[in-house]
């Protein structure tokens, strides 16, 4: 067996609590401008009850007891979507994004979606590589969508037929 890589042995994917919304929300001050507020972050911590057809997927990964970053998906049906995915800047480049994007997806797979879409600044390099690597392709495009002008770049990717890994 392969020994366990530096992100199996030091970082932890879990299903995201209310207990976490003030570390969510310091880090999203961090990141995103302008931020989602408290309360948006809080109807995103919400869980839906077993067997719905639609909700929050939300995941965070720790380092130890701190929070290194969070997916953040709304599933509606066989359909999802990536609104948000952030990894605090100290934690970058250590393939914690790519995990917690592996984890969300594959969770989602068993929920029974099978499309996922997301929308990225034309500009976020980093991001639709990470994307990218996951099998999404662009699918459309906002052209000055965002404040500063930048551009909104559509994707999504369609589920991995049943019996082939995801990514
Ligand atoms: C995008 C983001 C989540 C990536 O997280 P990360 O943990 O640093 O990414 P990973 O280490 O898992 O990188 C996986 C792959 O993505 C691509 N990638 C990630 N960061 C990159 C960068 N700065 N430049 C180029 N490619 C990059 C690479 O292909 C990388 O693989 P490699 O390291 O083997 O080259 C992170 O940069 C971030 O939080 N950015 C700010 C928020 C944001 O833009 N979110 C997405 C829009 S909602």
């Amino acid at each position: 067996m392969d020994a366990p890589s530096e992100t199996e042995r030091s970082f932890r994917i879990d299903l995201a609590g209310t207990h976490d919304l003030d570390a969510l929300a310091a880090l999203e001050a961090v990141v995103f401008d302008p931020p989602w507020s408290p309360g948006q972050l809080a109807a995103a911590l919400e869980a839906p009850p077993p067997g719905a057809d639609a909700g929050p997927l939300t995941l965070v990964i720790r380092a130890g007891d701190a929070l290194a970053g969070y997916a953040l998906f709304q599933r509606v049906l066989d359909e999802a979507e990536l609104l948000r995915l952030a990894i605090g800047p100290e934690h970058r480049r250590r393939g914690l994004g790519a995990r917690l994007l592996e984890v969300g997806l594959a969770r989602l797979a068993e929920l029974g979606v099978v499309r996922c879409h997301l929308e990225v600044a034309a500009s976020n390099q980093p991001a639709i590589g990470l994307y990218e690597l996951f099998g999404f392709v662009p699918s459309g495009l906002r052209r000055g969508y965002y404040p500063d002008g930048d551009d909104a770049l559509l994707m999504q990717r369609a589920a991995p037929p049943p019996g082939r890994h995801e990514s």
